[in-house]
């Protein structure tokens, strides 16, 4: 048997790309994980089979991000509160009762993204490499001066968004691990006023275009 301390070591050691135990309390009984499974299937040809996102970063990666984050995100299109034109379409009531979204983001939270390439060994041939490597989410080095990101980050947004960017329970969304071009766009929408953030007045108005691009630095080494 494992040790319940191995187990919490083994859990924050994998997180922000794992669901934690802590994350998974908040799953209620009424979601069911393989009525989640059924509904991802719509959800992947842009988010990925595994969660990891595509798109080239268009699509963000969904997977073990937190419960309570992606049933408000997926409450918040559908009334249309976060307006996204993509989305829109699977996230009309015919679609995505509120059921279906407990389901799919009970699914979605227990999705397991790796980030490192497991050393497979030399007598692996090429095809397996790549399906491996497809299941693999690395986020490549973005420009910026990542000391610079890490200062404001640490001083502005951790104590929210986590000490490495793994988010905090039961509602912050983790910043680590999620690809450049789609956080740079939610910054575009923060700042003209698109998409809603806490005190936007105090934490998001006053960064400048140096400043996000520090930060999109920052994150983008997180994973690594
Ligand atoms: C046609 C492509 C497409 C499909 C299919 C799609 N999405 Fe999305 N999704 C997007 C895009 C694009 C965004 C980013 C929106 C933005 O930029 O604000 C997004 C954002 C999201 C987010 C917010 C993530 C975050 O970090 O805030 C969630 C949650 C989500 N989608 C869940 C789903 C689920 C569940 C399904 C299936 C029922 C689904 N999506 C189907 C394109 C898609
Ligand atoms: C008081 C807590 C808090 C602080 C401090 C905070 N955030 Fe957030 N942040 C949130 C919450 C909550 C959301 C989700 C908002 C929603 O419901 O759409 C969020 C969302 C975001 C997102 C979108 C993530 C996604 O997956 O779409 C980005 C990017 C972000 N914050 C950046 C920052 C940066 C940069 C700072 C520091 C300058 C910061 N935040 C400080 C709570 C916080």
């Amino acid at each position: 048997m494992v040790r319940g301390w191995a187990l919490a070591v083994l859990l924050a050691l994998t997180w922000p790309l794992d669901a934690t135990a802590e994350n998974q309390a908040y799953i209620e009984d009424e979601a069911y994980i393989e009525d989640g499974k059924d509904i991802y299937v719509v959800c992947a040809p842009c988010h990925g089979p595994e969660g990891q996102g595509g798109g080239g970063g268009d699509y963000p990666r969904l997977a073990g991000m937190p419960y309570e984050y992606l049933k408000s995100q997926l409450r918040a299109f559908k009334a249309r509160e976060r307006i996204n034109i993509p989305m829109f379409p699977f996230t009309v009531e015919r679609e995505l009762t509120d059921q279906d979204i407990l389901d799919v983001s009970a699914y979605i939270t227990e999705m397991e993204l790796q980030t490192r390439l497991a050393d497979m060994g030399e007598h692996v041939d090429g095809y397996v490499r790549l399906l491996a490597a497809k299941k693999v989410l690395q986020i490549p080095r973005a420009p910026g001066d990542v000391e610079a990101g890490k200062a404001l980050y640490d001083e502005a947004c951790a104590r929210c968004h986590g000490a490495n960017g793994e988010g905090r329970l039961p509602h912050d969304p983790p910043l680590a691990g999620q690809h450049t071009k789609y956080l740079k766009k939610q910054f575009t929408d923060m700042l003209g006023d698109e998409r809603l953030h806490p005190r936007p007045g105090k934490l998001i108005e006053p960064l400048s275009a140096d400043d996000v691009q520090n930060l999109l630095a920052y994150f983008s080494i997180l994973d690594d």
